[in-house]
């Protein structure tokens, strides 16, 4: 596509989370240290909340990157599964060939699997994307496999990664006992107006651009104010401007091409005069 044109080795703005690209912003460290916090004290039991795009998915990979090697991640990218289809694809994921539909006999199954796990040192951990479509039901299964313990310890710790619905279903009353047992909760935030200036350099970076600022600093104030933040919005206005710039042989990008981008994007409008706080005139 462009890359040759402006001296990338790879397209800078892909949409896929590539662990390779990411940055560590104020809100992902902050995420990143609760998770490892909380895993590491062995009890956890933690969600990560955050819009769409905000980069739930990029940490998750992040996490199972970077487990040392006594952890055994159970990853459930898909969890829009029944409470059996849950027990069925945590027993796949720990090597169990089970084929029985009660479920109860499923869990004893896995717990029997966990004790001897335990035993070995090994540290399983269930690590859930897309949480917020887990039906309700399987959620509250959940809360089975996570009161699977010896006296001293938890069998298994959970990680759940999911947008705020998450927390809209967990809000019911009958989740209240499994929201007693998280232990620890994150609310991702999008980048804010710095963030999203180093943000842009860093991807170019990794890229493997290496010339004089590419984006002007009206270019990325629109990108900002555009995308409010979000990583995903921000990957696809950037890439959209690329394609403008490339295509007019620019080798930099200006608020014009932004602007294009962001009128050829579905849900994204020019950010508009209300953005700033209204001066309400004084009636003499
Ligand atoms: N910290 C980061 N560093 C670099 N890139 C990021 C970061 N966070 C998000 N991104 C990028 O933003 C895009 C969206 O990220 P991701 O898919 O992780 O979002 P999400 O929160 O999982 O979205 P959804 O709610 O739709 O599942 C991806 O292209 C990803 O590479
Ligand atoms: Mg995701």
């Amino acid at each position: 596509m462009y890359e040759e044109h402006f001296g990338f080795n790879e397209l800078p703005f892909c949409l896929t989370p590539d662990t390779q690209f990411y940055l560590n912003s104020k809100w992902h460290a902050e995420a990143s240290t609760v998770l490892n916090v909380c895993i590491e004290q062995g009890e956890g039991f933690v969600k990560i909340v955050g819009e769409v795009g905000t980069g739930k998915t990029m940490l998750c990979r992040r996490l199972l990157n970077g487990l040392p090697d006594d952890y055994l991640p159970i990853y459930i990218p898909n969890p829009y599964l029944s409470a059996e289809g849950l027990f069925h694809a945590v027993a796949h994921e720990l090597g169990i060939d089970i084929d029985e539909a009660n479920s109860h006999i499923v869990l004893k199954v896995i717990e029997e699997e966990l004790m001897q796990l335990a035993v070995l040192g090994r540290k399983p951990i269930l690590i859930v994307d897309e949480a917020q479509s887990m039906p309700a039901q399987t959620l509250e299964a959940l809360r089975l496999v996570t009161n699977l313990e010896t006296e001293k310890m938890k069998l298994l710790q959970v990680v759940l990664f999911g947008q705020p619905e998450l927390d809209v279903i967990l809000s019911q009353n009958a989740m209240r006992q499994l929201v007693q047992r998280i232990t620890f909760s994150y609310h991702l935030r999008p980048l804010d107006m710095d963030e999203v200036k180093a943000y842009i350099g860093h991807r170019l970076g990794k890229a493997g651009y290496t010339g004089a600022p590419m984006f002007s600093n009206a270019a990325i104030q629109l990108i900002a104010r555009a995308s409010r933040g979000t990583p995903r919005l921000i990957n696809v206005l950037s890439h959209k401007a690329l394609m403008c710039a490339y295509g007019k042989r620019e080798k930099t990008v200006d608020r014009n091409f932004i602007l294009a981008a962001i009128d050829d994007t579905e849900g994204v409008s020019r950010p508009g005069w209300s953005f700033w706080p209204r001066r309400v005139a004084k009636v003499a």
